[in-house]
């Protein structure tokens, strides 16, 4: 299941959400980026397992429904490979009635990149050194309609 966090939610989801970001991307943000993000300019898409919360999904909005940016997406292990990041990614366009979804992704980051590809996104370019450890990135775009 999945579903929209409210601001009345986000406060007290943040910290789960930043010691993931923590703990299990490559290249997590610190935690005072975590805290200055403003919520007027950010959606945030959470999914669950039993009820339980088991990922989210945190795109960036100051462009409007024209064109969402996907800042993360991230489910627990244990929740991978039953649908749940297409899910969010699917719930976001219908919800917001997206026009395009931009991201990058790191070059040997084969899962998502094979999420991405099967939703539609296209490789826009490669963005060498987009990481801070000198790793690249492609850039790619979902056309909604
Ligand atoms: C990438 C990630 C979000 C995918 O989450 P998920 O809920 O397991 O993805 P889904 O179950 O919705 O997968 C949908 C499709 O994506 C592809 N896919 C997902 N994981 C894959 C994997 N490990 N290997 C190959 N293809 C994969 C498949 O095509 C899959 O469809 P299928 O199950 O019918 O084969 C998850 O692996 C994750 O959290 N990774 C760590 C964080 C991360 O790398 N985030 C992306 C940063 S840009």
């Amino acid at each position: 299941m999945v579903g929209l966090i409210d601001s009345s939610e986000w406060s007290n989801l943040r910290p789960i959400l930043a010691e993931w970001d923590q703990k299990f991307f490559p290249f997590p943000w610190r935690e005072s980026h975590w805290n200055s993000l403003v919520y007027d300019y950010h959606a945030l898409i959470a999914a669950y397992d039993q009820d339980k919360l088991c990922g989210f999904s945190l795109f960036n909005t100051s462009q409007g429904v024209e064109s969402y940016h996907l800042l993360k997406i991230y489910v627990v292990q244990d929740s991978r490979k039953k649908g749940l990041a297409s899910d969010m990614i699917k719930y976001s366009i219908k919800k917001f009635e997206l026009k395009q979804i931009y991201l990058e992704v790191a070059v040997n980051n084969i899962a998502a990149i094979a999420l991405y590809e099967s939703l539609g996104f296209e490789k826009l370019l490669k963005k060498d050194s987009f990481y801070s450890d000198g790793s690249d990135a492609f850039a790619m775009l979902l056309k909604c309609d």
